[in-house]
């Protein structure tokens, strides 16, 4: 449960923002996506970075990373045609989605996308006819342990179908270029990476012994944000990293990552109204215009977000719940606040990622609007 004791951690811009713009919307702050990058690359010099499209799509921070230097990692036609728009060239998007459609693989390779994940014999030979010559790596099943938000039941395969696969993919007419994995999103422990290059490395010498050369390894996303709890910092996380790729790749090799929370997720704030309270067998609850279906999703699969009041105030417990009719619609199951009237705002912050991007009209809702300050 976190404890809300101020809002001074709201910035002042976004509070003057909110007071005259209709809620809920997002604030997003420039500088510190631009911030967020810079720390990363000079914590990981030698990596390629390629920003996840999907945790934030909007134009103007894809414009931001754009011009920062960031590569692009997407799955979608719809992603690749807004970094077309931007002026992204197809030699710095890859789509690490082992799962493309068919669309999409040939509007991407005919773009110049040359980078593609796989996973299974069907994408090899989807890969094979529609973007022929590309360089194709393996999606590799790693632990998800530390990760708050876990992707690995999905995706990946062991090592030895991985090994087998980057051997098929070189009888087609493709590059097996390398490994990828994911050690899940908002990972909190810092030897999650070390050990999945661990395991990478073993794939590698497998194929090298098949005679393949592999050339990169794409340690994925996964960098967290600070919610509620503190968390490692992305210096740290890289630190890990950088020992670990010395201790298991000595001659260098080349270093993709992609990730998507860590630029996006601190510079958000959503903004949004109390509409209700009301008492349920000695609970209090509070209901906002923003929840699940429209901005929070990520809630329901354990994120907690910290939450301001406008106003301060002794605490009390709250459960707090979004503006549909469904009750799968609770943002927090218990968290202190001042008491909010109806009709005060309400800040959340650390909320610029994977919010507005999942979010539907479910209900007649409004997504969030974002505005960047
Ligand atoms: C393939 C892939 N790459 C990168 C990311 C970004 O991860 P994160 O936001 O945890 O950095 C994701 C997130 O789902 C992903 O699926």
């Amino acid at each position: 449960m976190s404890t809300i004791t101020s809002n001074k951690n709201i910035p002042q811009h976004v509070k003057r923002l909110a007071q005259n713009r209709e809620t809920p919307f997002l604030a997003i702050n420039k500088n510190k996506v631009q911030r967020k990058f810079r720390q990363f690359t000079e914590a990981m010099p030698d990596a390629r970075v390629f920003y996840a499209v999907k945790t934030n799509s909007n134009k103007r921070i894809v414009n931001i990373l754009h011009d920062a230097g960031s590569g692009f990692e997407i799955s979608s036609k719809d992603e690749l045609d807004l970094l077309l728009n931007c002026g992204v060239p197809g030699n710095k998007i890859i789509s690490s989605n082992p799962l493309k459609n068919i669309p999409f693989i040939r509007a991407a390779h005919g773009a110049g996308v040359k980078y593609f994940a796989f996973d299974s014999e069907t994408e090899i030979a989807k890969l094979a006819e529609h973007a022929p010559g590309s360089n194709i790596y393996i999606r590799l099943t790693v632990s998800n342990e530390g990760s708050q938000w876990p992707l690995s039941r999905k995706f990946g395969v062991e090592t030895e179908i991985a090994a087998d696969l980057l051997i098929n993919a070189a009888r087609h007419n493709l590059i097996p270029c390398g490994i990828t994995f994911h050690v899940g999103s908002q990972c909190i422990d810092a030897n999650s990476w070390g050990n999945a290059i661990k395991k990478s490395r073993l794939v590698w010498e497998m194929v090298k012994a098949q005679g393949i050369e592999l050339k990169m390894l794409n340690i994925g996303g996964g960098f967290p944000v600070e919610y509620v709890d503190s968390i490692p910092s992305v210096n740290q996380i890289a630190t890990a990293v950088n020992k670990s790729l010395k201790t298991e790749f000595p001659n260098g090799i080349d270093i993709f990552t992609e990730p998507g929370r860590t630029f996006v997720g601190e510079a958000g704030t959503l903004v949004s109204t109390v509409i209700a309270k009301a008492k349920r067998n000695e609970e209090n609850w509070l209901y906002l215009d923003v929840g699940v279906f429209n901005g929070l999703m990520e809630s329901i699969g354990g994120i907690e977000y910290s939450m301001y009041p406008e106003k301060t105030g002794p605490l009390q417990k709250w459960v707090v719940a979004g503006p549909s009719c469904d009750s799968m619609d609770v943002i927090s199951n218990e968290i202190r606040l001042p008491e909010p009237e109806v009709g005060d705002k309400v800040y959340i912050a650390s909320a610029g990622a994977y919010t507005t991007a999942y979010a539907s009209r479910f209900n007649g809702f409004p997504i969030p609007k974002t505005y960047l300050y």
